[in-house]
């Protein structure tokens, strides 16, 4: 059941896979559909379930729907996620992968349009749609954009997009990270905590995280604790961020022989008790709970990965007046980002992309703490608010267009 929205309601579909040829066991939850379509990323990952996956399609349709705005060409679609049981190291992994898409493809063409999440890399998305001959991986969301015209020059946009990069990075590679900074330094300096020099810890170094760290720590935040799969690299001086980012392998671990010069190896459990203003989690999901949210020392939270923070644990921190920057605004930028170059919001280039986000993930977090402030709630019901206004508006446009189709009610 969707805990948040209005009218607490099951996805609108729920599929359960298994391989012929592995033990693998995936899932696809589309939380609704708006406007026809759902949109929404595949994991890998050993261990994940339908649970899992049920709240990530749940987040992806409050991620879409916050970012409803007046005047823009991006209107929001629904949510969906897709998650595969199995390591995503593995030998077997992209065969799994590729016959799980395979078992799919009818929703991938009609309605759910995919990219990548952890353990899922879009190359290899891509590949598979382009050896299929199945199109575009986001083609029901581009048949959104009209004519043939309009969906050329959306291509073109993308892939101006995708092919700039900054300081040597691939810009799809920044966005998300980017908007987690934006919505991290608008969330401290609202909460009177100067960025430069303040004291952040960041778990996972991957697309999110590794970006994350950059940008905070060019915004003149200290890093001074990063975390892998393998445990926490610290530095209570501050590391040397894109010297650790140059010691990652392909997953996002650390080579531990080519660490900084004044960087510590701790085991991975004592990150949440490292000293430091701003929490980062920007890795796995669940990985803060009762039973460990009480090591906590920052007084601000801000979710980078989905779902990382239980809502038993947010109900405990709020209590002690730790502020939680909920996951579906915190790192939207990506999605958003996607959307607002199709659509043609943006010109896709890294100065309009990044000011887009600037304005947007600022606005978005003021809004989240404001809201909590005004109601005497959290950041997150706050949000949740706005997701579900946004949510109301675009269905009520959606039955209008279907009564003026003549579709039966
Ligand atoms: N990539 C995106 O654009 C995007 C957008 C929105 C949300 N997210 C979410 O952000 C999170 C990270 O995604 P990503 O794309 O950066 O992943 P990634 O695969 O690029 O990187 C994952 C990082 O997490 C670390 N990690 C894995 N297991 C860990 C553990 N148990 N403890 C500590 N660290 C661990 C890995 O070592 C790696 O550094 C996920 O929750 C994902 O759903 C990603």
């Amino acid at each position: 059941m969707n805990e948040y929205l209005p009218g607490p309601r099951p996805s609108f579909m729920e599929i359960t896979w298994r391989d012929d040829l592995s033990d693998a066991t995936g899932y696809v939850v589309i939380d609704r559909l708006l406007r026809g379509v759902a949109s929404g990323g595949l994991r890998m990952r050993a261990g994940c379930t339908l649970e899992e996956v049920r709240g990530l399609a749940q987040a992806m349709t409050k991620k879409e729907a916050v970012h409803l705005l007046e005047g823009a060409r991006y209107v929001p679609v629904g949510g969906a996620k897709g998650g595969i049981d199995f390591d995503p190291r593995s030998p077997l992994a992209k065969g799994v992968l590729e016959r799980f898409l395979d078992s799919l493809a009818p929703i991938l063409q009609s309605y759910w349009a995919v990219g990548e999440d952890l353990g899922v890399r879009q190359d290899d998305i891509d590949e598979i749609f382009e050896r299929r001959g199945w199109g575009s991986a986001i083609a029901p969301v581009r048949r959104l954009l009209g004519d043939d015209e309009a969906v050329a020059a959306a291509d073109a946009r993308l892939a101006h997009a995708f092919s700039q990069r900054i300081d040597g990075i691939s810009q799809d590679e920044l966005v998300g990270g980017y908007g987690v900074t934006v919505a991290a330094l608008t969330a401290m300096r609202a909460r009177g905590i100067d960025p430069v020099g303040a004291r952040a810890v960041v778990q996972g170094l991957g697309s999110m995280g590794g970006a994350t760290a950059r940008f905070l720590s060019q915004a003149g935040v200290k890093i001074v604790a990063m975390v892998d799969a393998a445990g926490v690299v610290a530095d209570a001086a501050g590391l040397d961020v894109e010297q650790l980012l140059a010691a990652r392998d392909a997953f996002g671990t650390v080579d531990r022989t080519r660490l900084p010069a004044g960087a510590r190896v701790l085991p991975g459990d004592d990150w949440l008790s490292i000293d430091c203003d701003l929490l980062v989690p920007a890795a796995v999901s669940n990985c803060i709970g009762v039973e460990n949210a009480e090591q906590i020392t920052a007084s601000l939270i801000v979710e980078a990965a989905n779902l990382p923070v239980s809502a038993q644990a947010e109900r405990a921190l709020a209590e002690r007046g730790v502020a939680v920057i909920p996951d579906f605004v915190a790192n939207s930028g990506t999605n958003a980002w996607w959307w607002w170059v199709l659509f043609g919001d943006v010109d896709g280039s890294w100065a309009e992309s990044s000011a887009m986000l600037d304005d947007r993930l600022q606005a978005l977090t003021d809004a989240a703490l404001s809201g909590a402030e005004r109601d005497g709630v959290t950041p997150r019901e706050a949000a949740l608010a706005l997701a579900a206004e946004g949510l109301a508006a675009i269905e009520e446009h959606d039955r209008m267009q279907a009564t003026a189709e003549g579709v039966p009610a």
